[in-house]
């Protein structure tokens, strides 16, 4: 398996400029099942494997895909199967977006359950009781849901929790339908503004996306269009830590501040300087950082549960003690006893952990669990004094582009070794 070298205490400073969003990305990419006219051209498509495998649904599918430096040229006019077999559907979370939007333009979908990062249970229940309230019937067997939307109606669903998910899932089963739909309680993340932005560029009829209510008056059809996802403010939180955890300073540029403002408020909280304007963010790290106290992930505009990880690290390394309530996800401190093995002083209790921060981490071989807590370990070695390894990168290349080549242009020393 490849892996990251790292060799710790090098200042961070220069610029980047972050990818487009994975979790914008992958949805729209679901959302080309629905256009059965025209060609639909994706730009600065990042090479996440999350999105190439994604690709790879889309072409199981029967619909045409083409690769060409950084743009995806999709046309879904022979779209033909209504079938996502286990081993692609098993490779992300986001093949169960393929679900509402077969359901949406075919009527019928066969399609098995997600994969996905093992942060927690992740089950389905929200999208599939969104789906049956809309009328579509849904049996299962050996891990298959099988899905008949030949009596979809309309009327207004109400999610139990606002998960991001089955917000965009019942939204693409909704877009081609016969009635009115309108979803409450649903989630605000700006990956799903982005994604119906991008239907509603192809002709959909969708509106309040980015309120906690979502109405769609359905259309007959949606012909093709190009766009270009948001920028991706998980990738831009990433760096600014990174810059923060190394008293560095650095210019992050293609991401709006106003959709990451709460974990710009914390870096100030930190002690950091930060600048920001239109779709940049300065920061300058302190000296000495300063715990922020508290850390509670919430739904969006809430602090980002995809950041915890990143910060809570910088908090290992930071003045002061500090607590950390995981309020999204029931398994999303595994790497906590990695940077343990770094010298950080953290207790986990249930959905909190407690962190005390030290002077300073020591290199140690870890090993990444999952998307974000890898690229935490990652920052961990970013300061730390000597070498660290960090194992199982595969986790990491999931939502991160060339993370080593980017720290390299900064100023890190890590070189990314492939697997025997
Ligand atoms: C999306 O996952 C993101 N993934 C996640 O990013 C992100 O952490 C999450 O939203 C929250 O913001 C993509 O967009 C591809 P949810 P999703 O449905 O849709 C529970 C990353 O690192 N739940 O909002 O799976 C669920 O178990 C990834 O980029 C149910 O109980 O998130 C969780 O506890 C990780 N039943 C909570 O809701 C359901 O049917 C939030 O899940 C659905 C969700």
């Amino acid at each position: 398996m490849a892996k990251y070298i790292i060799n710790g205490g090098a200042r961070l400073e220069g610029s980047v400029a972050v990818e487009c969003a994975k979790n914008a990305y992958l949805p729209i990419l679901a959302s080309t099942i629905l256009c059965e006219h025209g060609d639909i051209t994706l730009y600065k498509a990042p090479r996440f494997t999350d999105v190439i495998n994604m690709c790879a649904i889309l072409e199981r599918l029967g619909i045409a895909v083409k690769h060409e430096n950084g743009v995806l040229r999709i046309n879904a006019e022979s779209a033909n199967a209504r079938f996502v077999p286990v081993e692609v559907a098993k490779l992300l979370r986001s093949s169960i977006f393929t679900l509402g939007a077969l359901l949406g333009r075919f009527k019928r979908a066969r399609v098995a359950y997600p994969g996905g990062c093992d942060i927690g249970l992740r089950p389905i229940d929200i999208h599939l009781k969104g789906l049956k309230d809309m009328g579509v019937k849904i049996t299962e067997s050996h891990g298959i849901l099988n899905c008949d939307a030949t009596a979809l109606h309309g009327g207004t669903i109400t999610l139990d929790f606002a998960s991001v998910g089955a917000t965009e899932n019942l939204v693409l089963c909704a877009v081609l339908g016969r009635e009115r739909v309108v979803i409450q309680n649903c989630a605000r993340e700006p990956e799903i503004v982005d994604m119906c932005n991008f239907l509603n560029k192809m002709g959909a009829r969708i509106y309040g996306a980015g309120t906690d209510s979502i109405e769609i008056e359905p259309v007959s059809r949606l012909v093709g269009t190009e766009y270009t996802p948001i920028g991706d403010r998980i990738i831009a939180g990433t760096y600014l830590i990174a810059a923060a955890i190394t008293h560095g300073e650095i210019e992050v540029s293609g991401v709006n501040p106003a959709i990451f403002a709460s974990l710009i408020d914390k870096l100030r909280v930190s002690g950091c300087l930060l600048r920001v304007k239109s779709d940049k963010i300065y920061l300058k790290s302190p000296k000495t950082l300063k715990s922020v106290g508290l850390i509670e992930t919430q739904v969006y505009p809430g602090f980002p549960t995809d950041l915890q990880a990143q910060l809570l690290t910088l908090e290992t390394v930071s003045r002061g003690s500090c607590v950390v309530h995981e309020n999204i996800f029931e398994s999303r401190f595994k790497f906590v006893p990695e940077l343990i093995k770094m010298g950080a002083r953290v207790r986990v209790r249930g959905l909190s952990a407690f962190v005390d921060g030290v002077e300073g981490l020591s290199g140690a071989e870890v090993y990444a669990k999952d998307l974000r807590g890898g690229a935490s370990l990652v920052l961990a070695g970013l300061c730390a004094n000597g070498y660290t390894i960090v194992n199982d990168i595969f986790h990491i290349e999931r939502g991160y582009q060339d993370l080593d080549i980017r720290l390299n242009e900064l100023g890190a020393d890590i070189r990314r070794e492939a697997g025997a």
